[in-house]
């Protein structure tokens, strides 16, 4: 990969409301990336709950487009609200079903990053508990510059949840620039993979 390589994002937002922040995070983050780089949104609606006798059966529908948009992307985009000082349980959920992916391309060294929006932390303890799920994922997690919005006084977003402050927008157009560099530098993410399921087996001493 070297720096006019087009790159495929996948954004994923942990809340499910219409007018959530996190999902007009990233919809600005569409309008604010640079110019290689392309983010297409996957909607965690109407994925089931992680069920070992539903994946036994085989994957049902929507799963199968998590996994496989995971798959086709160079990197993941996190936005994840702050519910408890935890990440969402819908995002968790989808993080799970993802991770069962084994194959070529699934999260195990997958370029990803986190942003979010929410209360006065900003979304901070929920990206550091995210950060933890991930890096059991293999995901290779770009944390810094970092963008953890205080959605309220002032109203950084407008009422239908879309991204109004200047200030944000610099923020997040900065850490999509970093995020590009990220990917291009993790030039093999597949070579990661292979390294990281061996070591796998040796560690469990399978
Ligand atoms: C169940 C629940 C728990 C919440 N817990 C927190 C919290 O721990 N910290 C926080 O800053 N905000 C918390 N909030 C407020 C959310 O950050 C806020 O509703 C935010 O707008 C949600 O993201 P969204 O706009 O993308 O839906 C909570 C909201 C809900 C519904």
């Amino acid at each position: 990969m070297n720096n006019d390589t087009h790159l495929r994002v996948l954004g994923i937002s942990g809340s499910l409301r219409k007018s959530s922040f996190n999902s007009g995070l990233l919809r600005a983050a569409q309008e604010l990336a640079p110019e290689r780089m392309e983010i297409t949104i996957f909607d965690i609606k109407t994925l089931p709950f992680y069920d070992g006798d539903v994946e036994a059966q085989g994957d049902p529908g929507s799963v199968a487009a998590l996994k496989s948009a995971v798959r086709d992307s160079d990197g993941v985009l996190f936005a994840t609200p702050e519910y408890n000082w935890g990440t969402s349980g819908a995002l968790k959920n989808a993080i799970d079903w993802a991770s069962r992916d084994q194959g070529q391309g699934s999260l195990m060294g997958k370029p990803a990053t986190i942003i979010g929006a929410g209360g006065r932390a900003g979304t901070a303890r929920a990206q550091m508990q995210l950060l933890e799920t991930l890096g059991e994922t293999g995901s290779v997690v770009m944390v810094k510059p970092g963008v953890m919005v205080q959605a309220f006084s002032p109203m950084r977003f407008d009422a239908d949840g879309s991204l109004i402050d200047e200030d944000t927008k610099d923020l997040l157009r900065r850490h999509l620039d970093e995020f590009a560099k990220w990917i291009t530098r993790l030039v093999q993410p597949g070579d990661f993979a292979r390294y990281a399921c061996e070591m796998d087996v040796e560690t469990s001493g399978v």
